[in-house]
């Protein structure tokens, strides 16, 4: 099919038969269609929206331009995804409990952009720890360990490496159908049987309005199911941040706190939900998911036995000014705050601080005394430090009002 048949077809906005979706994908991968013309196509498919039929053979086009892994016969293989929030590190403890519990968890995952954090610089706070495995590596690190958490290979969906940097450059991102055929290509791209989805709704969220939420996650489970994947979505609370610490290093250590059997309750309230298995609260208290994590970072080339990365913060705690109700701790602001500082990035290859981040202590619809901490904010050398502390005290207001605090574990879609 010629590629200006591809795109007159595209621009004519009348729904596009498989076959033309798939020599998109095709062109994107092997560099026949360029970079406008992906563009173009893009920016008409974020327009119109794409239908069902459509997504489905855009996910299994973009699925398909790489390598699908296969892995020996074994225990099921699962996989988390999470639409993404602010100090979101269910996936850290997730991995190795499920591992624990005898599944096998090929996770491949996304670095942070914006205000939401990334899986992979988070576990890149960890000294030595690599996320660049190779599919070799992945297959010794799953043999051996039963959980790998790495970045996307070169060979692994490489037609949503090409199509999600370009729509983010054209600011055409928050499509639900190019969202659905981007995520589920990586994740089908890693043969899982078994795929649970969190989907995050609320201030923090990339789909801020629950009905998109819900759409975005009704839309994942039932291409997932239709491309044969047992899926789950479960629609989640991101109107605070999950846990107390936001920032990677922190992050890495509620995270080791929640994999000893501690660590905040809402962070082992979704982790237990999500995990689906009786027994997963058992071994989350006992410690045991702590060694296996402890193993997976071994394998992948880290050192827990060394500080993580990002030394030489310092802190400042920002207090109560008045007594009265904490209104919100608003995970936007929130995330904006600790990104400022350093803990995200604006472009694909900048670097990140694991140092500098927060520790919110406020919980919405708590009593407030004045002057009780609110907040650490962990700075390098006062860099954007006002600003920081500017959107700390406007993301957690105190007012005499009570607080209706919305649920965290909200809609199952399956
Ligand atoms: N994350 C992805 O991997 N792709 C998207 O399109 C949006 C979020």
């Amino acid at each position: 099919m010629h590629v200006e048949d591809i795109l007159i077809g595209m621009r004519s906005g009348e729904p596009q038969p498989d076959a033309a979706i798939e020599a998109f994908v095709t062109g994107v991968t092997n560099g026949t269609i360029s970079r406008p013309q992906a563009a173009a196509w893009l920016a008409w498919a974020f327009r119109r929206t794409l239908n069902t039929q459509e997504t489905v053979a855009l996910t299994r086009a973009m699925t398909k331009s790489g390598h699908v892994m296969r892995w020996p016969e074994g225990p099921t293989l699962i996989d988390k995804h999470s639409t993404g929030g602010v100090g979101d590190k269910v996936s850290l403890v997730l991995a190795p409990l499920w591992a624990e519990l005898g599944l096998r968890v090929p996770m491949v995952s996304g670095r942070g952009l914006g205000h939401t954090g990334g899986t992979l610089d988070k576990l890149e706070a960890i000294p030595g720890y690599r996320t660049d495995l190779t599919e070799q590596e992945l297959d010794r690190v799953l043999a051996d360990v039963g959980c790998f958490i790495s970045g996307q290979t070169a060979e692994l969906a490489p037609a949503d490496r090409i199509l999600y940097a370009l729509r983010n450059e054209i600011q055409s991102v928050e499509s639900i159908p190019l969202i659905v055929a981007s995520i589920l290509s990586k994740k089908l791209a890693e043969g899982v049987q078994r795929l649970v989805l969190d989907v995050k709704t609320g201030t923090g969220a990339f789909m801020q309005k629950y009905e998109d939420s819900e759409r975005l996650g009704r839309a994942m489970v039932d291409v997932a199911k239709g491309y044969g994947v047992s899926c789950m979505a479960r629609i989640t609370a991101m109107e605070r941040p999950l846990g107390i610490k936001v920032g990677n290093g922190l992050e890495v250590e509620e995270s080791i706190d929640a994999l000893k059997g501690g660590g905040p309750d809402d962070l082992r309230e979704i982790t237990l939900a999500f995990a689906e298995h009786p027994d997963a609260a058992k071994v989350l208290a006992s410690g045991a998911a702590y060694e296996r994590f402890a193993r997976m970072v071994r394998a992948q080339g880290g050192s827990l036995d060394k500080p993580l990365l990002g030394s030489g913060v310092t802190k400042v705690v920002v207090e109560a000014p008045r007594a009265g109700i904490l209104q919100a701790a608003d995970a936007r602001g929130l995330g904006r705050a600790a990104f400022i500082l350093g803990a995200g990035r604006r472009r694909a290859e900048d670097p990140v601080d694991f140092g500098v981040g927060l520790e919110v202590f406020g919980r919405p619809g708590a009593r407030i005394e004045r002057g009780e901490p609110l907040c650490t904010v962990w700075h390098r050398d006062g860099h954007a430090l006002d600003e920081a502390l500017a959107m700390v005290r406007t993301a957690m207001p105190i007012d005499d009002a009570p607080v209706v605090v919305s649920p965290l574990l909200q809609t199952m879609i399956d």
